[in-house]
């Protein structure tokens, strides 16, 4: 079975080294195209078995899988420069792309009968971390389903959500990152000014999230459990939990992501 991953930067780029060293496609197996010569030396670099090209039409000539992984805006032009193609081999298409709706794929295609995944990872996909969210059209098989899933749980963990619940999901996970990441450099800074280095303040924080969210996973709790275990009836945890939800921690979160989200 062959891919063609059309577009091969942040996504793009992650999901082509990613699948490579996973069991769903052999990395001779996988074609990415992009216009950006060196950035697809690079990836040549890093994997020699995967095929380069600068070419899209020629790179979907023999795919039975085509992922798009460019910018939004470029999703429509892309798609109608390979559209010929595409509606002779008629292969399962794969798009990332923040916004990009069904409705809108099948109108660049012009036909309404392809099988389409939507898909959206965040940065970590570039360290198989990802949580990543796929909504499938009514015209996937089985079969198709099970491929993606696997893909992507190889490259972090496939999260099978409806098509109506990506903008959401976007926020919460793709968006979220970002927010994972306030909370350890706000983190950072108070424990620097209580007097710890840049570097142990991020090395004890970065473990203790680590060991937060591993915590999680091992016991199948959720956080509020794992709170109260650490908090001693009138201790110091509680007392900077509260402090931190009179400061408006909590719903500045829910505030941010339900912005994100466009709610
Ligand atoms: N970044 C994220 O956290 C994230 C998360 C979820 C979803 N997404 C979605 O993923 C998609 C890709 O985002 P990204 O961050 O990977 O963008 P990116 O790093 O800019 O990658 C897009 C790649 O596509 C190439 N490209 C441009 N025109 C092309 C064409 N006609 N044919 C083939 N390749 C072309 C670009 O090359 P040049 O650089 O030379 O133009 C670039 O290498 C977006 O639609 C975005 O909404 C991104």
């Amino acid at each position: 079975m062959k891919i063609a991953i059309i577009g091969a930067g942040n996504m793009g780029g992650a999901t082509a080294r990613g699948l490579a060293t996973g069991t769903v496609f052999k990395a001779a197996e996988i074609t990415v195209s992009e216009p950006n010569k060196e950035t697809l030396a690079k990836i040549k670099a890093d994997v020699p078995e995967i095929n380069i090209m600068t070419d899209n039409l020629a790179a979907v000539a023999d795919a039975d899988v085509v992922v798009t992984a460019v910018k939004p805006w470029l999703v429509q032009p892309v798609i109608e420069g390979i559209r010929p193609t595409l509606a002779k081999r008629r292969p399962l298409i794969i798009s990332i792309a923040a916004g990009i709706k069904f409705a809108d794929l099948n109108g660049f295609l012009a036909d309404d009968t392809f099988q389409l995944v939507s898909v959206i990872p965040n940065t970590a996909i570039a360290i198989k971390q990802s949580p990543t969210l796929i909504a499938f059209n009514d015209k996937v098989s089985d079969e198709n389903k099970a491929l993606v899933k696997k893909m992507f749980d190889e490259l972090g963990s496939a999260i099978i959500i409806d098509e109506k619940q990506m903008a959401a999901g976007t926020a919460v996970t793709s968006c979220g990152i970002a927010y994972a990441f306030e909370y350890i450099k706000a983190a950072m800074q108070a424990a620097i000014e209580l007097g710890f280095y840049p570097h142990v303040a991020k090395a004890m924080i970065d473990q203790t999230v680590l060991g937060a969210v591993e915590l999680l996973e091992h016991n199948g709790t959720y956080p509020d459990t794992e709170i109260y275990k650490v908090c001693t009836p009138g201790g110091i945890t509680i007392k900077g939990l509260n402090e931190m939800t009179k400061e408006g921690f909590d719903h500045a979160v829910i505030a941010g992501l339900m912005k994100a989200a466009g709610k």
